[in-house]
């Protein structure tokens, strides 16, 4: 059974609420990192930042919800992946960019019922954006209500990217798919945060968006709001995307098509 619309205004609120709580947590160790660690690979990172965010979002999660699962970068999966309500967060995407003061960073916080995600939020605290968005109910930046662009051809369009962490090692990373797009397009960015690259193809300063490679927590919250802002969601084939999947492409729907050509050209 689906959910009403006051229950998704339920859920909107608290997620806000609890992106908020890391948000928090992130202007107050911004510029005072001290620990920093590396993960499976050189340029994957973690700081306490990280930790502390994901500890807050998690005891916010449970006060309100304890019978709902999560699904958190640093931790893993707490609780059941079946689950009928399913939380899924970055307590810090753009870790890279944190550590070098590089303001393009947020709070990832994604709901999913009944494997579907319902509720977006992708909170930067520290440019004080806050995007957000409910299954039906639309997706805003702040205040207003946001759509993605109206752009028609890739000569005019402005995308996105990132690279893999396994990128020296793994051949399929990203570099011939970004010359060629580069060379089709005004530009590929390259802004080192996937949720808030999606939330910025929502409300229309990028055009499209791809990369290999991402996890469900950089994705859960976006997809949200380029859904509810009009866009579109595909691996790079065109087929169906899940939070899953390896493979993401996502655009304002015009381009979908000739971004999804030339990647697999
Ligand atoms: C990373 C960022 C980056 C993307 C990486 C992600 P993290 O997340 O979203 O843009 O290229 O694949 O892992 O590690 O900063 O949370
Ligand atoms: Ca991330
Ligand atoms: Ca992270």
């Amino acid at each position: 059974m689906s959910l009403t619309e006051s229950e998704l205004k339920k859920y909107l609120n608290a997620a806000l609420d609890i992106s908020q709580a890391g948000g928090n947590i992130l202007k107050q160790y911004w510029g005072k990192i001290s620990d920093i660690c590396q993960k499976d690979h050189k340029s994957d990172l973690v700081t306490e930042a990280d930790k502390a965010s994901e500890e807050v979002l998690i005891a916010a999660i449970h006060s309100q919800f304890p019978s709902h699962g999560i699904l958190a970068e640093e931790s893993g999966l707490i609780k059941n992946r079946d689950n009928e309500f399913l939380w899924v967060i970055d307590p810090l995407d753009g870790t890279t960019n944190y550590t070098h003061q590089y303001p393009f960073v947020c709070v990832s916080v994604g709901l999913l019922h009944r494997d579907h995600p319902i509720i977006g939020i992708v909170y930067n605290p520290i440019t004080e954006e806050l995007f957000s968005g409910a299954k039906g109910l639309g997706a805003k930046l702040n205040n207003s209500s946001i759509h993605v662009s109206k752009t028609s051809t890739l000569e005019k369009s402005l995308l996105s990217t990132g690279f893999p962490y396994d990128r020296n090692v793994n051949k399929d990373n990203n570099y011939a798919e970004f010359a060629t797009l580069t060379n089709l397009t005004q530009g590929v960015r390259r802004a080192g945060a996937a949720a808030l690259d999606l939330s910025y193809v929502a409300c229309g300063r990028l055009d499209g968006f791809w990369e290999r490679g991402l996890q469900p927590w950089d994705v859960a919250a976006g997809i949200v709001l380029i859904e509810e802002a009009g866009g579109k969601i595909t691996k790079y084939d065109g087929s169906t995307f899940d939070i899953y999947n390896e493979k993401i492409l996502v655009s304002n729907g015009i381009i979908h098509q000739k971004i999804s050509k030339a990647l697999l050209q």
